[in-house]
């Protein structure tokens, strides 16, 4: 049973190499329990500034879940229950473009999802509900953190098309020529979706902080995992820090006149 102490307004959701924030104190495991089975992990309930911050690794700790096995329902069920509206996710990405670069953040605006057969809504009947995608990431929570990386002076672009593959494995290089020149994507991942049409649909603000770790396989050589392991780990230090200044400076509440995202239901075709 979760009680009134087990309460966060903030959550964040690690990806690859995100498994602890390091950021809490006063932190306490909870496992929770979802009519879609289990999340990926025990959330960690704790304290920043006075603020309740519940996380979630994706991938469950020690990268135990591949990105077409995570159990997306169960993750955002459980934080919606827990009482969270802001969700801040992490990913490692792969970029389409040379000006992208490994090391760099991205604040993506849109996606692509190229996901074969994930459980991707809440509404799967009786009840029946077609919720807005044309503008899939809160915009408030991005220019909250977009002031934030521009003070910090991270190396960060302001709009990206995340492109989402279905995985485990990587792009061929026809495949990535597609999404860079076709679909004009600028980045590319494996979990994105159903994520954030799960957020959307729980009327969460939802933005993903997605860190660039390798040049998809259009640039010639192909994606190697120690690539992107040796990036990943250079950069979780600098997420760590972001995290720390967004969830600081994130107000109580949204604000429902900047975002729609509170209102996800109240525009859905029901
Ligand atoms: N995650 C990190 N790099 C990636 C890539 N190149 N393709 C898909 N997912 C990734």
């Amino acid at each position: 049973m979760i009680t009134t102490k087990d309460k966060a307004k903030i959550g964040i959701i690690g990806g690859s190499g995100l498994y602890d924030p390091k950021i809490l104190e006063n932190t306490r495991e909870i496992k929770i329990y979802t009519p879609y089975g289990e999340p990926s992990d025990y959330i960690l309930l704790g304290e920043l500034e006075g603020k309740s911050v519940a996380f979630l690794p994706r991938h469950g700790r020690g990268h135990r879940i591949p990105p077409h096995k995570i159990n997306y329902r169960a993750n955002i069920w459980a934080l919606k229950e827990l009482g969270v509206k802001w969700l801040i996710s992490v990913s490692a990405v792969g970029s389409l473009r040379m000006d992208y670069k490994p090391g760099d953040f991205v604040i993506p605006d849109q996606f692509i999802d190229m996901t074969k057969g994930r459980d991707y809504t809440f509404f799967d009947g009786p009840v029946v509900a077609h919720v807005s995608m044309a503008d899939p990431f809160c915009n408030s929570l991005r220019k909250i953190i977009l002031d934030i990386v521009r003070e910090m002076k991270i190396q960060t672009h302001e709009r990206g098309t995340y492109i989402c593959i279905e995985g485990p494995r990587f792009s061929t290089r026809a495949e990535s020529r597609v999404w860079k020149e076709v679909f004009k994507a600028d980045i590319i991942g494996m979990t994105l979706v159903p994520e954030v049409n799960l957020a959307c649909e729980a009327q969460m603000c939802y933005s993903t902080i997605a860190m660039i770790t390798d040049y998809d396989v259009f640039a010639e050589l192909p994606v190697t995992a120690e690539e992107v392991t040796k990036v990943m780990a250079e950069n979780t230090e600098k997420a760590r820090k972001l995290l720390y200044e967004v969830i600081k400076r994130l107000p109580e509440e949204p604000d429902e006149r900047e975002c729609s995202c509170c209102h996800s239901l109240k525009t859905a075709l029901l």
